[in-house]
């Protein structure tokens, strides 16, 4: 503890006393925390943890909702994911504020409480625990505490739509890609550090079809791009795009990821092509690592933000697809005319359906097993304003065999051709830049 004099650490790590104060805690005084809100505010709070880290620290989660436990039809489901570089710290302090800011106002404000009343949100606000412990400050720029303790990156550790990704999955990525799977979960946010901007899907392409002028175009991109601009607004400056750097600058405060720079392995695009939810790459600070005395700013920059940004989870239209004699049907596509996923996307277990779509007409198809498909046009509402998605409920009448296998096998095809690492990928878009400029730029940021 000696080695760094002037250190302002020791003091970063004083324990939690009543409320949350602006410092930065460490993994036990995260999980002290997290432990208490859920023993304070046990109606609609649930803590849990879905893994552990490599040294064996758990990767908590508080969900807040009426109904905290359990997935209920027709509530969609919305996380926060922070600190998957473990020396971007920011967000894992922003988070618990969150929580804090969440818990105290349940009941009191009414957009608090609408939000805790129409939707399951799940925070986690360290992903790396690992790489926070292996992070020292002052670190604006890069540590090794960005690694999980393995030395594997988390956000290029997921399996990729375009390439084959061959780094060996971390117990870190396997226990999000579990809860992936076990939750229905329909927007997301995966917040980071060393840039200021909302970074939207999707983050890698095969050099295909997908790339249009630089960008890697997903079938929902509006919507993507009214997520951005919906967390780069209601941030304070996020929106003035050059917050940073003058040379850097992005335009309304948010960026296409691939026209950023392409990421092999990302957490965001595997969440929309497998794990059917949007999800956001959002950069809150310049600084990964700034003093704790910048963190109420850091808070107060991001607050509306975070807010606006979960009402979105009721964009669209949701409902179930059902049987005539009213049982759910699980495993039913449904699409949208014009937006067809890399993997379809299909109806849960319940038989239920989310798709975010901006205010507008929509066709809606949906393929169910042993059935024709079914087609319908939908006038869409601003469902955000009033907490609530669009309801729709599809009833097939089936005929035929129910034969599940065209149905059950998953969407694990690796879809173009390989493309070679980061560098050389980027190469075609930024031929002046020196390599090692690249490396930098393909490693450093999100
Ligand atoms: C939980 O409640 C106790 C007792 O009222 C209080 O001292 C503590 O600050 C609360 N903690 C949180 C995180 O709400
Ligand atoms: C997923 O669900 C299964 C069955 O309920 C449970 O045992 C497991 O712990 C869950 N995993 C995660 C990561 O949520
Ligand atoms: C802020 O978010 C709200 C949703 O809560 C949205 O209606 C509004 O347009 C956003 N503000 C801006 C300036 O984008
Ligand atoms: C959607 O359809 C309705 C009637 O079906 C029509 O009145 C409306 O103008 C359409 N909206 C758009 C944006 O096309
Ligand atoms: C919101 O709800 C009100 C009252 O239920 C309804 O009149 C209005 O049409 C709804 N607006 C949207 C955009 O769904
Ligand atoms: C199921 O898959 C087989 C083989 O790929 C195909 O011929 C058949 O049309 C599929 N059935 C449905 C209902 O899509
Ligand atoms: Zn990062």
């Amino acid at each position: 503890m000696n080695f760094l004099p002037g250190c302002w650490c020791l003091a970063a790590l004083a324990s939690v006393v009543g409320a949350l104060d602006f410092q930065y805690h460490n993994n036990q005084q995260v999980a002290d925390f997290l432990s208490a809100v859920s023993s304070n505010y046990s109606s609609f709070t649930y803590l849990h943890s879905i893994g552990k880290s490599v040294q064996g620290i758990d990767l908590w989660v508080l969900v807040l909702g009426r109904y905290p436990l359990t997935h209920k039809i027709g509530i969609p489901e919305f996380k926060y994911v922070g600190n998957m570089h473990g020396d971007e710290v920011v967000s894992r302090e922003v988070l618990l504020h969150l929580i804090d800011y969440l818990v105290s106002n349940f009941g009191k404000d009414a957009v608090v409480t609408n939000l805790i009343n129409s939707a399951r949100i799940h925070i986690m606000p360290s992903m790396n625990p690992d790489g926070f412990d292996a992070s020292l400050p002052p670190d604006c720029t890069f540590s090794n505490g960005r690694y999980n303790k393995n030395g594997f990156d988390l956000n290029r550790n997921f399996p990729d739509a375009f390439i084959k990704n061959t780094s060996p999955i971390q117990p870190e990525t396997q226990a999000v890609m579990d809860w992936i799977n076990n939750e229905t979960f329909v927007l997301s946010a995966n917040l980071h550090g060393g840039a200021v901007v909302a970074s939207y899907p999707y983050d890698n392409s095969d050099g295909g079809s997908t790339v249009v002028n630089g960008y890697s175009i997903s079938p929902d991109n509006d919507v993507f791009i009214h997520l951005a601009k919906t967390y780069s607004f209601n941030h304070t400056v996020m929106y003035k795009g050059n917050v940073c750097d003058s040379t850097q600058t992005f335009p309304d405060g948010i960026t296409n990821g691939y026209n950023w720079y392409p990421v092999e392995g990302g957490m965001q695009d595997y969440n929309y092509v497998w794990g059917q939810c949007f999800e956001l790459t959002l950069e809150l600070s310049c600084c990964k690592y700034p003093p704790p005395s910048q963190l109420e700013e850091f808070w107060q920059e991001n607050k509306n933000a975070l807010l606006a940004y979960m009402q979105q989870v009721h964009l669209g239209v949701k409902g179930q697809v059902l049987s005539a004699d009213g049982s759910p049907i699980p495993n039913a596509v449904v699409e949208v005319e014009g937006r067809s996923n890399i993997c379809s996307y299909k109806t849960n277990q319940d038989g239920e359906y989310y798709r975010l779509l901006l205010p507008g007409n929509y066709t809606l198809k949906v393929t169910a097993p042993g059935s024709p498909p079914l087609t319908k046009t939908l006038q869409v509402p601003n469902g955000p304003i009033n907490f609530s998605a669009m309801k729709y409920d599809i009833v097939i009448a089936r005929s035929g065999s129910t034969s599940q296998s065209n149905w059950t096998e998953s969407c694990t095809t690796i879809i173009g051709k390989t493309i070679t690492n980061c560098p050389n990928a980027a190469l075609p878009l930024h031929p002046y830049l020196p390599g090692l400029l690249l490396l930098l730029l393909c490693s450093v940021y999100q």
